[in-house]
């Protein structure tokens, strides 16, 4: 059994191979009608080469995965086409204190330096607005991310992937949601959101392949985190 994220690294590329030549986008998915998804984010840091997604949900706020930090990261609104940037944003980072590099608190929060202007391709998402919630079952996941999961073949357009999301309990760590299917996120898809109904309710983390074909994908369970995201985003930490 292999964990590994899904960050954009050289180094995982041999965790989480269900075979050779399994042609999966952001895995079984296709590509997305351009700016379908207005708050999805692009993440790279020019430095390190490491791509992440991510998704805006506030005017000066980008949601994504604390596995994603690194020293420069840029965030680039209503991308299209991943070889056609924008000006990327510089940000701030606020990732979960209590992330160990290890699964769980899987979640970051990047306070853009120029807030974002809202318009018919840069847009807000919903998050959950109680613990309490029923979260729906069907779920959507999308990214730039890799189309093999054994080769670097990110996506230069968006892809998405509907998913059915499994009863927490199948879920291995706590405050995490779960999908097990043969498609969904890959290598450079960490850090963007699963959509159920209207809202973001997970970031894509990581994933567990064992002896099946399909994968164990988690999420963090972002209304979990709900008095985190208000403390940081009101400037209490
Ligand atoms: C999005 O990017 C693709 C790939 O470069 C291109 O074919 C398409 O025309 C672009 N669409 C828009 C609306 O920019
Ligand atoms: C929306 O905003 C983005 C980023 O600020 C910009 O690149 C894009 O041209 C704008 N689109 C429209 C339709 O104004
Ligand atoms: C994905 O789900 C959406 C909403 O439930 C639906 O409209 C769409 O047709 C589905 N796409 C695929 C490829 O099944």
């Amino acid at each position: 059994m292999s964990i590994f994220w899904f960050i954009t690294t050289l180094l995982l590329l041999h965790s989480c191979t269900p075979g050779v030549g399994m042609d999966h986008g952001i895995v079984n998915g296709k590509e997305s009608i351009p700016h379908s998804h207005p708050y999805m984010v692009y993440i790279y840091d020019k430095y390190t080469h490491t791509a992440c997604g991510g998704f805006l949900i506030k005017e000066n706020f980008v949601m994504t995965a604390a596995h994603c930090k690194t020293n420069h990261l840029k965030v680039y609104l209503g991308v299209n086409d991943t070889n056609h940037l924008p000006e990327g944003i510089e940000v701030n980072a606020f990732s979960h204190e209590s992330f160990a590099n290890k699964p769980g608190d899987d979640i970051m929060l990047l306070k853009l330096k120029t807030p974002a202007t809202l318009n018919k391709t840069v847009n807000i998402i919903a998050l959950p607005k109680t613990n309490k919630e029923k979260i729906s079952s069907n779920c959507m996941a999308m990214g730039w991310g890799w189309k093999e999961y054994n080769e670097f073949t990110p996506s230069r357009v968006l892809k998405e992937v509907n998913l059915t999301l499994l009863a927490s309990e199948n879920c291995a760590i706590p405050h995490t949601l779960c999908t097990k299917e043969e498609a969904g996120p890959a290598q450079g898809d960490s850090g963007g959101p699963l959509v159920c109904g209207n809202e973001a309710v997970g970031i894509v983390s990581y994933c567990i392949m064992d002896e099946s074909t399909s994968y164990l994908t988690m999420y963090t369970k972002i209304s979990h985190y709900l008095t985190w995201i208000h403390k940081i985003m009101n400037g209490f930490l």
